[in-house]
């Protein structure tokens, strides 16, 4: 038996754990562990915002609308129409919870202008929105009594009997192994954009939530579309910097070293088309002219507008010797956000009874094959007070894990230093499984994630993996392995997924997603949304 329980186990503190248990804990006690400690996850980093059609000219169906544009066919309506319609009630929900949204006049937010917007909806605290909802929403999570929330505790995998989550392994920081029973267990892990070598953020996001439903028995959906952000900072050796899509909404242009804009050749749009188009034509660019950047440039707007408006970029830039007011600043796309995770239906319930998913981890098919910025905050606060609601209807009581057999650290430094696998691993995904993909990079990159998936010892019912490293790197490279496999699948090219060998979009998988599983040989196309 087991020491360790809860009623409902939150896996993870960024928006969308942090929101589900602030709505739990109005009717149970919750527990929230994060691996991280201190404000982490992808929502810390979040810059631009939170979408919310606000302005009298603009409406709910707009942005629906845009969402749908941006996702390109095969969103999934109804719960793009039920969480997009969620949007104002969120951000009035975040705002009562304290975040200190900048407004424009006293009934009115000011609003940021992003990527395939038709209007300025996005929500912010000037350019670290993500650290203010993190902040506002640790704090809370700290206040009532009703929430346990443990930092540095990493959530290895689930106890999952005849179909049903009854416990979950936790490693401690101490690094010993407590299996924990649990009424409801919700993955709120965010997404696996660190099987990329170049990414938005240096958090680990390592696709945990994914591995562990993976693991056990649950859907992946819609693996294949990564998106990636067009313009991070170029700054080889420095922790990645991104640089808010919110700057080319205030006017911002991307040009070559020579001058040159090019995005009116690429689309009407330019600057402010969806993102999987300004970042393919970055590509295009940095191919076709041997670069290892272009560059942003807002250097024409007023000095002081810049600052008021991007007080956090303008001082990072400046750490690292780039003057944003005063000349262009190098930009490289880089990996951002998973649009795919685990199928969840539209009560974020998994095919796992009592385990659900929300945020990134979830796949909603809110976002299609291209997420519309600012789109995700937004999916983290609904999904969170979805499950919440959905945990109550169903019941949450935690049982008794019996005979919990003695279970061995394992150790894996016989394989050598951790960060070359890392290395290895996301080199083999940024070079073959990126913006522009073929099928003989496919090809190559299954084959060479097969290579490391050989060489790793079984971590078998007798062991475990007392070293975050090395569990973090299993998981993110069982979930890459499935990622290349869903590119593979998909015949066509359609948002973030682009292929050579099928450069157009098949209009016969409109509303087809790829989903897999552990044990089929291939991923298959499924209408369930
Ligand atoms: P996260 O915020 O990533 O949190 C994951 C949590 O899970 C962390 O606490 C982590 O420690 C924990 N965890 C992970 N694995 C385990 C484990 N095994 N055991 C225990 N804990 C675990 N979206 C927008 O809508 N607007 C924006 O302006 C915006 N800007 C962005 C800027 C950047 C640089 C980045 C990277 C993303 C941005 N996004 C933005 C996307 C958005 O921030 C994320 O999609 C969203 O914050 C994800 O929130 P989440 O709660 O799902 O997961
Ligand atoms: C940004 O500020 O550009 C990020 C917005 C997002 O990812 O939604």
């Amino acid at each position: 038996m087991t020491d360790h329980r809860a009623s409902v186990l939150i896996v993870g503190a960024g928006a969308a754990g942090l929101t589900c248990a602030l709505q739990c804990a109005e009717f149970t006690d919750v527990t929230v562990i994060s691996k991280g400690v201190g404000p982490d996850g992808a929502t810390a980093y979040a810059q631009g915002g939170i979408a919310a059609a606000s302005l009298p000219s603009d409406s709910i169906d707009q942005h629906i609308e845009d969402t749908l544009k941006a996702g390109a066919g095969l969103n999934d309506i109804e719960a793009v129409i039920r969480i997009i319609s969620q949007a104002p009630q969120c951000v009035t929900w975040l705002s009562q919870q304290g975040v200190p949204f900048v407004k424009a006049k006293e009934d009115q937010w000011a609003l940021g202008l992003e990527g395939g917007h038709q209007h300025p909806r996005v929500v912010h605290v000037a350019d670290r929105t993500g650290w203010a909802i993190s902040q506002t929403l640790r704090d809370q999570v700290n206040a009532p009594p009703k929430i346990q929330f443990l930092e540095g505790y990493m959530a290895l995998d689930l106890i999952v009997q005849d179909q049903r989550c009854v416990g979950i392994d936790i490693l401690t920081p101490d690094h010993t192994l407590q299996p924990w029973a649990t009424g409801a267990v919700v993955l709120a892990t965010g997404g696996f954009s660190a099987a990329y070598l170049h990414a938005t953020h240096d958090h680990k996001a390592s696709g945990d939530g994914l591995a562990m439903a993976l693991r056990a028995g649950c859907a992946l959906m819609d693996l294949e579309f990564n998106q990636f952000h067009p313009t991070c900072l170029y700054c080889p050796g420095q922790p990645p910097l991104l640089l808010s899509e919110a700057l080319r909404g205030e006017g911002a242009r991307l040009r070559l070293p020579n001058g040159e804009y090019f995005m009116k050749q690429f689309d009407a749009d330019q600057e402010l088309a969806p993102r999987d188009r300004v970042a393919r034509a970055i590509d295009s660019e940095m191919k076709r002219c041997g670069l290892n950047h272009v560059l942003l440039d807002i250097s024409h707007q007023p000095a002081e507008k810049i600052q008021a408006r991007f007080p956090h970029l303008y001082k990072r830039c400046l750490e690292r010797g780039f003057d944003m007011t005063q000349e262009p600043l190098p930009v490289v796309p880089a990996a951002h956000y998973s649009c795919g995770g685990v199928h969840v239906d539209s009560n974020g319930q998994t095919e796992i009874f009592n385990l659900y998913a929300v945020g990134e981890t979830a796949c909603t098919g809110l976002h299609g094959a291209n997420r519309l910025a600012s789109n995700s905050l937004l999916e983290c606060i609904v999904t969170g007070m979805e499950v919440a609601r959905q945990i109550q209807v169903v019941g949450f009581e935690a049982g008794t894990l019996e005979a919990v057999p003695q279970r061995f650290a394992l150790s894996l430094s016989s394989m050598g230093s951790i960060e070359q696998h890392w290395h290895k691993l996301q080199s083999i995904m940024w070079n073959s499984v990126g913006i522009v993909r073929s099928d003989a990079r496919l090809i190559s990159a299954m084959e060479g994630i097969q290579v490391e998936l050989e060489r790793i010892p079984a971590v078998d019912k007798s062991s475990y993996l007392n070293s975050i490293e090395w569990a973090e790197y299993l998981n993110v490279l069982s979930v890459a392995a499935e990622s290349v496999r869903s590119a593979y699948f998909r015949r066509e090219s359609r948002g973030l997924h682009y292929t050579v060998e099928c450069p157009q979009l098949n209009p016969m998988l409109n509303g087809q997603h790829t989903l897999i599983r552990q044990d089929w040989d291939q991923p298959r196309y499924t209408d369930k949304a």
